[in-house]
């Protein structure tokens, strides 16, 4: 089985900071100062549906759901952007933040496996049912110390669902992926590792100096975080689960209440990042699952909370389809200090009817 999709890189440079501990900080509500469209992240080959982005060696890489090009549909796809003179998102005259690099045609960025369906690259079974490899939340990187590579790691529940979009199995089992980035080398995936019932991860992670935070939805979209060495994201046994009487070895039962980690996020698609501005974590996402633009935030002083209430601070245009708006995403390196400053740029998919296919308006908020 050939797992490798080609995206070449062409200069290097790993964005990374020091996070400092800010256990002493208290909860504040970020305040909108103003919100402008300045663009739309599009790509001249592919229709692209709720992108992610994260930033690797000098350029933002995006990873996008369902992708359509005349002559593929795959579940996933990747593409570059790239950055000006001003370390700030190359938008051209018109407007387009362009997204380019090579997809497969034949196999999804986050291959689909055998059993899910695969070889289809869209996941499509023969009874009209669907293993949809979606990703929530934006690849984490994960240094390797050199100025040349990185490893990337997604997080991907194996949801299997219904031609109405239900899910046929309330508590999928989640696949992790691992993209191989190096200088002058092509990506690679390797073959997804299954992990917990629980999916850390999926929603979300944060990182400081030493640690991952991966952050997880369960079945009754409670959040659950744990965490692990950066460097020993592979290795099941090095995980710490939260609980509200402290980190244990166990992972909790799935839905289990002293897991939950109140308000670090509404339950819908978002990003979670560390902001200096702010002096505080903070999660920009979706008000809840479903339809609509609007954009909630909520920080803490540390990965585990607390969390402050999530607050709407910017509602976008709707798109006119039926579901014209979804899947909202910060994206922190795309601004010029790693969205440590008074701004940061946000995304959503925006539907306006069937022959248009998605958008994806590109939008700075800055702080008051
Ligand atoms: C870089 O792009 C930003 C928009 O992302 C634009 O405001 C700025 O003027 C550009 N800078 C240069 C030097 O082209
Ligand atoms: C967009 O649609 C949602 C869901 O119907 C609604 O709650 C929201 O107010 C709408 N936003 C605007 C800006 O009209």
């Amino acid at each position: 089985m050939s797992l490798s999709t080609s995206i070449t890189l062409a200069s290097f440079y790993i964005s990374c900071h020091a996070f400092p501990s800010a256990l002493s900080q208290r909860s504040t509500t970020p305040t909108l100062a103003s919100a402008e469209v300045i663009g739309t992240v599009s790509d001249p080959t592919w229709n692209r549906d709720s992108c992610t982005s994260i930033g690797v060696f000098g350029r933002e890489l995006w990873t996008c759901r369902d992708s359509q090009s005349s002559s593929a549909f795959l579940s996933s796809s990747a593409s570059w952007t790239d950055f000006n003179s001003s370390a700030l998102p190359a938008i051209d005259s018109d407007g387009v933040l362009n997204m380019y690099g090579d997809n497969s045609d034949s196999v999804a960025y986050f291959p689909v496996q055998a059993d899910e369906c695969g070889p289809s690259p869209a996941g499509g079974c023969a009874d009209g049912t669907r293993y949809a490899i979606w990703q929530n939340s934006r690849p984490m990187i994960a240094g390797s110390g050199s100025s040349s590579s990185a490893a990337l790691y997604s997080w991907i529940t194996r949801s299997h669902i219904a031609s109405d979009l239900s899910n046929l199995d309330p508590t999928p089992a989640t696949s992790l992926y691992r993209s191989d980035y190096a200088m002058g080398l092509a990506s690679s995936q390797l073959p997804p590792v299954t992990l917990d019932s629980i999916p850390y991860g999926t929603y979300g992670w944060v990182q400081d100096s030493g640690h991952s935070y991966l952050y997880a939805q369960m079945s009754n979209n409670a959040i659950a975080l744990a965490r692990v060495p950066t460097a020993a994201v592979e290795d099941v046994s090095q995980y710490r689960y939260y609980t509200s009487t402290g980190w244990t070895n166990t992972p909790p039962i799935d839905g289990a209440s002293e897991a939950v980690v109140p308000n670090a996020g509404t339950g819908g698609q978002g990003t979670f990042y560390y902001s200096q501005y702010f002096g505080a974590y903070v999660w920009i996402g979706i008000g809840a699952i479903g339809c609509n633009a609007n954009f909630y935030v909520t920080t803490a002083p540390a990965p585990e909370g607390p969390w402050s209430t999530p607050a709407l601070f910017y509602a976008g245009e709707n798109g006119s389809n039926e579901c014209g708006a979804y899947s909202q995403q910060a994206h922190p390196e795309l601004t010029n200090n790693d969205g440590q400053g008074n701004y940061i740029y946000v995304t959503y998919t925006k539907v306006d009817g069937a022959n248009v296919g998605y958008r994806t308006p590109l939008i700075k908020i800055t702080w008051a």
